[in-house]
């Protein structure tokens, strides 16, 4: 049976365009990353890189955005598109992020993240 969690994020917190930023889900395994692409859209996927299934930001809590635009995984390097998620440089290239359903509210915007309750909870 699977679980949802809804978290909020307040306006003032989002990503500016061409920025990336994370936030807990479940603390301290989960997190998601918010990102804006360069035509200004959000984005969020789940903070777990494709190549190993660890954090891309490496745990520190902020991402690698390259001169590309590019979301970058701190152990490897692999580079991921804010618009789908797609890997296109690295080693786990042609793999994508796992996205998460995003709703914008007045002030805020909402993530739902729906998985095991176990997975969620170790
Ligand atoms: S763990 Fe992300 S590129 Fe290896």
């Amino acid at each position: 049976m699977k679980k949802a969690l809804h978290i909020q994020i307040q306006a003032k917190d989002l990503p500016k365009e061409g920025e990336a930023r994370v936030f807990p889900i479940s603390p301290p395994r989960l997190s998601c990353v918010l990102v804006r692409d360069e035509e200004g859209s959000l984005h969020a996927y789940l903070n777990e890189c494709q190549h190993l299934p660890i954090p891309l930001d490496g745990g520190v809590g902020s991402l690698l955005v390259d001169e590309d635009g590019l979301l970058v995984c701190r152990t490897h390097g692999a580079a991921y598109r804010p618009k789908d998620g797609l890997c296109v440089r690295g080693p786990c290239i042609g793999k994508a992020l796992r996205p998460l359903s995003l709703h914008e509210g007045e002030g805020s915007i909402s993530i739902v993240f729906e998985d095991t309750p176990q997975r969620m909870s170790s």
